[in-house]
């Protein structure tokens, strides 16, 4: 019996030796042959695999984004290739994956130029034809000048300061009476709710509710292989993308049949606006909301380091408390109470980096691009990782939670290796509020609260970056 085991045992090994090295071997002779494929007098493709057929290396780069070492797919190539630079086949589509800072930023700045925003199939579907990332030229221009000028700084001083400090009162009111919550998935509610509000007049409602749960479906498609058979992630998100878009469409219906309610939200100006067609204001209006809901990933994930580190809560205990000693109790609080919250911006500008809400940038080359010695052919997809440069060993221990690296550099601008919100022309319209909403909600949570975190969670970037338990927490109000 023993024996039989030892020999099942040696089988299984030797199998999955054999399998590796099949794959191995087919993906350098795939890459091999791109590389042929170029014209020598050009240059040469970077090095790298395509991995299998149809899957080609992306079950490699899921289990690295789901381990606790998101660098390590980067790593193993960087080391057997020599370069940081190299070709992969990943989302279903063959493409150069870089992790040089410098690189990444500069494909980025060139937006419109030399580069231009192209998603994996499954994100463009998801997206729509006119969901602002999938938009080039005038439409682009047109449409992110609508998206800066809904998120302006006059308008964040004003409606969203009032607004924000609203719901987020309103909620923790609820969460107070629970006592027990799931953080991940209570942010994600109240950030929707926010979004909703602005962009179609929306109250907390069933209503709202239903939109968070279609959009869980619709995120995880974006990122999803795709393959369309009933059941498949990317199935499910293709529904409910037409639910969503359905109830977009009916809104706009009632309008219509309505004309004498007035509504103050986005879908009100873009409807009185006159030019855009229902298809590009509908796709519009979804990316918002979904591009929108980024920074509710980023709540969850502050607590949970700053839960681990008792240093940095009490010092984010201390700043806060002085504010609210000044106010005199949990009144409003204006622009000159956030933007004194200095230590507050290097928490965020820490868990921004940690949690790497974009995991990197896709972008075509709209010519061929020399780079390292190497050629990246025009049409070619480069997929700016990201990721690599914000986990860089550039940051002294880059996986640990450390604020405070960012006291003598709060303005990360100019820094190549810390681009969480892009650059270029399609610098994220939505950093300013984002960075509000996070200052905001850690006053009132850190003011009111003390808490329990319920579970040992894990952080994972897969699908989209989560907490694997979702941050179950107890909450004791605070005197
Ligand atoms: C922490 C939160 C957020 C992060 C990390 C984030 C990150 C990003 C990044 C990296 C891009 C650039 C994508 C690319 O160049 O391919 C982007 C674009 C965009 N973001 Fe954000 N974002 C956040 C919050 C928001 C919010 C709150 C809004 C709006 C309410 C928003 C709206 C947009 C829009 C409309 C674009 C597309 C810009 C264009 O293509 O012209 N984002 N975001």
């Amino acid at each position: 019996m023993a024996d039989q085991i030892t020999l099942m045992v040696v089988a299984f090994t030797a199998a999955v030796v054999l399998v590796h090295l099949i794959y191995r071997a087919w993906g350098n002779i795939q890459g091999r042959r791109e590389r042929n494929k170029v014209d020598t007098n050009h240059g040469r493709l970077p090095p790298g695999s395509t991995g299998w057929p149809l899957v080609g290396e992306t079950l490699s780069y899921y289990l690295s984004m789901t381990s606790n070492h998101p660098t390590k797919f980067i790593e193993e190539r960087e080391r057997r290739y020599k370069s940081d630079i190299f070709i992969s086949h990943l989302y279903g589509e063959k493409m150069v994956v870089s992790a040089d800072a410098h690189f990444n930023k500069f494909v980025l700045q060139n937006e419109g130029r030399l580069f231009r925003a192209k998603y994996p199939k499954a994100m463009n579907i998801m997206i729509g034809k006119y969901g602002l990332l999938t938009v080039h030229g005038d439409l682009h221009r047109k449409l992110h000048g609508i998206a800066v000028n809904l998120l302006r700084s006059e308008r964040l001083k004003v409606d969203f300061m009032e607004e924000i400090q609203t719901l987020v009162h309103s909620t923790l009111d609820r969460w107070a009476e629970k006592k027990e919550i799931f953080l991940f998935k209570e942010c994600h509610q109240m950030i929707i709710n926010l979004m909703a509000k602005q962009l179609l007049d929306l109250s907390s409602s069933k209503e709202t509710s239903e939109i968070r749960k279609l959009f869980i479906d619709f995120g995880n498609a974006s990122v999803a292989l795709p393959i369309k058979i009933p059941g498949s992630t990317y199935f499910n998100g293709i529904k409910s993308r037409e639910l969503l878009i359905k109830k977009i469409l009916e809104t706009m219906e009632e309008r219509r049949q309505h004309p004498e309610v007035a509504h103050h939200d986005l879908l009100a100006r873009l409807m009185e606006e006159g030019t855009l067609s229902e298809e590009v204001i509908c796709d519009f209006i979804l990316f918002l909301l979904f591009a929108g809901q980024t920074s509710f990933r980023a709540m969850p994930f502050a607590i949970k380091f700053l839960s681990d580190c008792p240093k940095a809560l009490q010092q984010m205990k201390e700043e806060h408390d002085a504010i609210l000693k000044v106010k005199g109790g949990h009144h409003k609080l204006n622009w000159d109470d956030y933007t004194s919250m200095k230590f507050t911006q290097c928490v965020i500008n820490e868990t921004l980096r940690l949690s790497n809400l974009a995991a990197g940038f896709f972008r075509e080359a709209l010519e061929d691009t020399k780079v390292k010695g190497y050629v990246i052919p025009k049409g070619w997809v480069i997929f700016a990782f990201t990721t690599a440069n914000h986990l860089d060993k550039k940051f002294d221990a880059p996986l640990k939670f450390d604020p405070w690296r960012w006291q003598q550099n709060q303005d990360s601008s100019y820094d190549p290796f810390y681009i969480p919100f892009g650059a270029g022309a399609r610098l994220c319209p939505g950093y300013n509020l984002a960075k509000l909403e996070l200052a905001l909600f850690f006053h009132i949570f850190i003011t009111r609260f003390r808490w329990e975190t319920l579970a040992n969670d894990k952080i994972s970037y897969l699908p989209l970056p989560h907490l694997t338990k979702g941050l179950p927490i107890r909450l004791h109000p605070r005197e």
